[in-house]
């Protein structure tokens, strides 16, 4: 199957005239995917210019391996998590890059066909790990974890409002049988939902089962690790594009812009900065860039996203 096929990736004009700034350039592309992305940032860069790929998910490396087979030896595809790009980069005997890009959350591919139970409107092991060698499944956790712990993933990954009914609905199943299949875990969501709710447009899962992907691949924790360890892989001249599709990430991958173009600590009444904190980026663009109503309504995957670019001083 040609996976690339079912996943439309996201502002990709943007992302690469954001991205690549000098075509001689080595950029790195942390989230692969089915490698939408980086065929065009490929297909920008001169012979001269090189491109790292990773991802978490195997099914990933070797789609995006054939996709990107274009561009020959001047294309690296690594299994491998973003927060260990410092790594990466030293195999590739390669210290600093001139642009660094993350498309984040997951693809299309992974939530129709990965068969790992990433979507409520399929009957499939209750799994969600995007890399399959990882400890934790969702199964695992809607299982196991504490009633507490299930209710703050629903609230803060979720914002999920019915929390308390749904973690009530799921503590009182899973003393009956475990719960192992996404068609298991989304009836048991749908039922702590009144019967109006139930015929609206958004399948009431939607929240619980994106809670539970971010909770078993540690999405939040894995981009504040890259935020902080990032700024020193970048070359001076060099970018830093995200692309976010949850509020808290985006939250997180603005704020921290701010302070790197900011990071003065000085208290507001000092006339002149005295802490001589230097800026280690500059942002691109103050506000975060959305796709357009046209591009929403070719790719409704699209809605949620905000791109954010900032280069390194
Ligand atoms: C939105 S998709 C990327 C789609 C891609 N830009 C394209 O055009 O096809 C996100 C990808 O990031 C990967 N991913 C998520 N977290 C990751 C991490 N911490 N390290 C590496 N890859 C990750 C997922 O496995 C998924 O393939």
């Amino acid at each position: 199957m040609n996976s690339h096929r079912f996943h439309q990736s996201v502002l990709v004009g943007e992302v690469a005239q954001y991205l690549v700034h000098d075509p001689d350039g080595t950029y790195v592309d942390g989230t692969v995917g089915t490698g939408g992305h980086s065929e065009v940032i490929g297909s920008g860069l001169s012979p001269n210019g090189k491109l790292i790929c990773l991802d978490r998910d195997p099914d990933a490396v070797r789609t995006s391996k054939k996709r990107l087979a274009f561009m020959g030896e001047r294309v690296r595809v690594v299994k491998a998590n973003y927060v260990a790009l410092k790594d990466v980069l030293a195999e590739q005997a390669c210290d600093a890059v001139n642009g660094v890009f993350l498309d984040l959350g997951m693809s299309s591919y992974q939530l129709e066909f990965s068969g790992r139970g990433f979507s409520f409107t399929r009957n499939e092991p209750l799994d969600m790990r995007m890399d399959p060698d990882e400890e934790s499944t969702a199964s695992e956790l809607v299982n196991h974890a504490a009633p507490s712990e299930l209710f703050k993933i629903l609230k803060d990954f979720g914002e999920e409002k019915r929390a308390k009914l749904i973690v009530r609905a799921i503590s009182n199943a899973r003393r009956k049988s475990a719960i192992v299949t996404s068609s298991q875990l989304a009836a048991l969501v749908k039922s702590a939902f009144p019967q109006a709710h139930r015929a609206r447009r958004r399948h009431p899962a939607t929240r619980t089962f994106q809670a539970l992907r971010i909770a078993v691949n540690k999405e939040l924790q894995n981009l504040q690790t890259f935020l902080d360890t990032i700024p020193l892989m970048i070359a001076t001249g060099g970018r830093l594009v995200i692309l976010s599709y949850h509020s808290l990430e985006d939250r997180l991958v603005k704020q921290t812009m701010m302070n790197w173009e900011n990071p003065c600590t000085c208290p507001p009444e000092f006339l002149h900065c005295v802490c001589g904190k230097p800026p280690l980026f500059k942002r691109l663009f103050k506000k975060g860039i959305k796709p357009t109503a046209a591009e929403i309504e070719r790719n409704p995957r699209a809605r949620s996203a905000v791109l954010r670019a900032a280069e390194r001083i």
